[in-house]
C-alpha cells in the first residue's frame, strides 16, 4: 500500500504536503505533485495537511484508477521536492473544480 496524490493537486499544489514527509518522497510537476509510491512508508502525515484533500491511500482508489500509476511514472522523471514553495495565486479558485486531469494535467517537471 501507498499513499497517492490525485486530481483535486492539479493547479492548486499548496505544497504543506512536503513540509511533513519523514522520507522526502513528493516530486514536483508543473502544476502538481506526485508521491513514489516506493518510497512512501504509509504513515500518513501529509493527508490532512492538504487543503485539496488530494492525497488517498491507493486502498482507497477505484480498481481502474491511474493515478497509483501516474505517481510511479512521474516520480521516476520530476525533481524531488522537499520546501514549500509559493502556490499558484489562483489555487483556491481550483479547489474542487472536477476533472482537472482531462483538462489541465501537465507532464512538464516544477522548476524545484
Ligand atoms: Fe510521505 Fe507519509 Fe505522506 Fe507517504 S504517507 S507521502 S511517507 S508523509
Ligand atoms: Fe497537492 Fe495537496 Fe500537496 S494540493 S501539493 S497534495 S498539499
Amino acid at each position: 500500500m501507498a499513499y497517492v496524490v490525485t486530481d483535486n493537486c492539479i493547479k492548486c499544489k499548496y505544497m504543506d504536503c512536503v513540509e511533513v514527509c519523514p522520507v522526502d518522497c513528493f516530486y514536483d510537476g508543473e502544476n502538481m505533485l506526485v508521491i513514489h509510491p516506493d518510497e512512501c512508508i504509509d504513515c500518513g502525515v501529509c493527508v490532512p495537511e492538504c487543503p485539496a484533500e488530494a492525497i488517498l491511500p491507493d486502498t482507497d482508489l477505484p480498481a481502474t484508477s491511474a493515478w497509483l500509476a501516474l505517481n510511479h511514472q512521474y516520480a521516476s522523471s520530476w525533481p524531488n521536492i522537499t520546501r514549500r514553495k509559493t502556490p499558484p495565486a489562483d489555487a483556491d479558485a481550483w479547489n474542487g473544480v472536477p476533472g482537472k486531469f482531462d483538462a489541465h494535467f501537465s507532464s512538464e517537471p516544477g522548476d524545484e
